[in-house]
């Protein structure tokens, strides 16, 4: 099979572009934002090399350099980030009536044992990350499943198409059909053969994923916890506080522990490099503790609107007392949409019920940079810079009839941005770069 990552070619892209050169959530947007209305991204050898108005850029580009005009309706921006996702629950997206606890027992588990096969195991890796380029997220932080083999599936078509990305085991050894459970031994043992097999090759990086508290006895979480402490650089990815009736569960299994994140915390599960989902129900005393550790939540909004989970309140997670990282994830297949826009859209809404406006800069933000900060990657990916890996989304900013009515009324570049994440969806993304190729162009009838 090629290896679309092995040739990265020299370019440059012309047209509209934003990012973001700081936090807006900390430093406000005025200081933050970056837009300009013609801009040149060139890029080699899967780098940024020159970022800027095309004016002051173009003179220094080598001579000879392809440059490619998208026109003044597309929007370049760093290609999105989604920081929680479960790639096995592309087959069972939208399944129909149950919240958590019922909605994981009737779908999920049954269509995770499909994944003990690799060859099934490698044809929906296939679909979801060429669905993950049609909507512009170059980097996810994902799920698999129990069986080892379901994490070299993703790896091995993640490092063809060249992406970074980060992915993990399953660990869950109770409260499982027995077809899905490990134990404490094999979990730790088929971990660390996954580590040493991909974590820092190409772009590739480990996450040590114990599912949540339930589903882990508390022998595991430490075995979890020694592990990471072996491999300090990868990540931990795990649920926390998502749903009420599943923080009751935890607290029956963990009586002893002062709340669901201290039964992480217990374990050696908090720290940098930490993204927890959802965390819709945390308490002040729990996001202070998040803060002081350094861990990121993925912030879910689809999936909490979908499974009833309930609506995470980003500005008070991200208050400035005591600032949490927050990414934004679709956590398929409870999530409704590969969309980073459609994600917006609903993080949008999430906000509204705790009475906050997400400003479209703080939208943005959360989807490329925000997520990259969440994931301590912010040096490599979420920003449009020079030395930034080249990993971009072209957006386009006329894409359906009324998109395209809507934006002859739209006075700036904010109002643009917010008609985008409320109306726009796959359409809107014309076309999608990993480390300076172009992996996914939308052909335009
Ligand atoms: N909590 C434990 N497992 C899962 C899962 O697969 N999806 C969601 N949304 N929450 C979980
Ligand atoms: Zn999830």
């Amino acid at each position: 099979m090629t290896n679309v990552g092995d040739v990265k070619p020299d370019a440059a892209i012309r047209g509209p572009a934003l990012t973001f050169s700081g936090d807006p959530f900390a430093n406000g947007v005025d200081d933050t934002i970056i837009y300009e209305s013609d801009a040149i991204v060139a890029f080699g050898d899967g780098v940024i090399t020159h970022f800027g108005p095309a004016d002051s850029v173009i003179d220094s580009l080598p001579a000879g350099l392809e440059v490619r005009h998208y026109g003044s309706d597309a929007l370049i921006s760093a290609g999105f980030l989604d920081s929680h996702v479960h790639f096995p629950q592309v087959p069972m997206i939208a399944a129909f009536g149950e919240q958590l606890l019922d909605w994981l027992h009737r779908y999920s588990f049954p269509t995770e044992k499909k994944f003990a096969d690799k060859a099934f195991a490698a044809s929906v890796a296939r679909i979801f990350l060429q669905e993950c380029l049609r909507n512009g997220v170059t980097t996810s932080c994902v799920y698999c499943t129990v069986f080892p083999q379901s994490v070299d599936a993703l790896f091995e078509e993640a490092e063809r198409l060249g992406l970074r990305l980060a992915a993990g085991k399953l660990l869950m050894n109770r409260n499982a059909p027995d077809e899905l459970l490990d134990t404490t031994q094999t979990g730790y043992d088929d971990s660390k053969a996954l580590i040493d097999k991909w974590h820092g090759r190409d772009r590739l990086m480990y996450a040590i994923t114990p599912r949540f508290a339930p589903t882990s006895t508390a022998d595991q979480l430490a075995s979890a916890g020694e592990l990471w402490s072996e491999y300090p650089d990868c990540y931990m990815q795990t649920h926390v506080s998502e749903n009420r009736r599943e923080i009751e569960w935890v607290m029956e299994h963990f009586p002893d522990r002062k709340g669901y994140l201290d039964v992480y915390d217990h374990s050696g599960l908090c720290r940098p490099r930490a993204v927890f989902g959802h965390g819709v129900h945390l308490t002040d005393d729990e996001l202070g503790c998040l803060h002081t550790a350094g861990a990121a939540i993925a912030h879910c909004p689809t999936s909490n609107f979908f499974l009833g989970s309930g609506y995470f309140d980003v500005f008070r997670a991200r208050d400035a007392k005591r600032p949490v990282r927050v990414g934004l994830g679709t956590d398929l297949g409870a999530g409704t949409s590969f969309s980073m826009l459609q994600t917006l859209n609903e993080a949008y809404k999430a906000a509204q019920l705790h009475r906050h406006a997400l400003t479209a800069a703080h939208a943005y933000y959360l989807a490329t940079r925000g997520s990259a900060h969440a994931m301590y990657i912010d040096d490599k990916v979420g920003s449009l810079a020079p030395g930034m890996e080249a990993d971009l989304v072209v957006l386009d900013m006329k894409s359906t009839p009324i998109i395209d009515y809507r934006m002859q009324f739209a006075e700036d570049i904010h109002e643009a941005l917010f008609v985008q994440m409320m109306l726009g969806d796959d359409r809107a993304v014309q076309a999608t770069y990993v480390a300076g190729r172009l992996l996914h162009e939308q052909s335009r009838s």
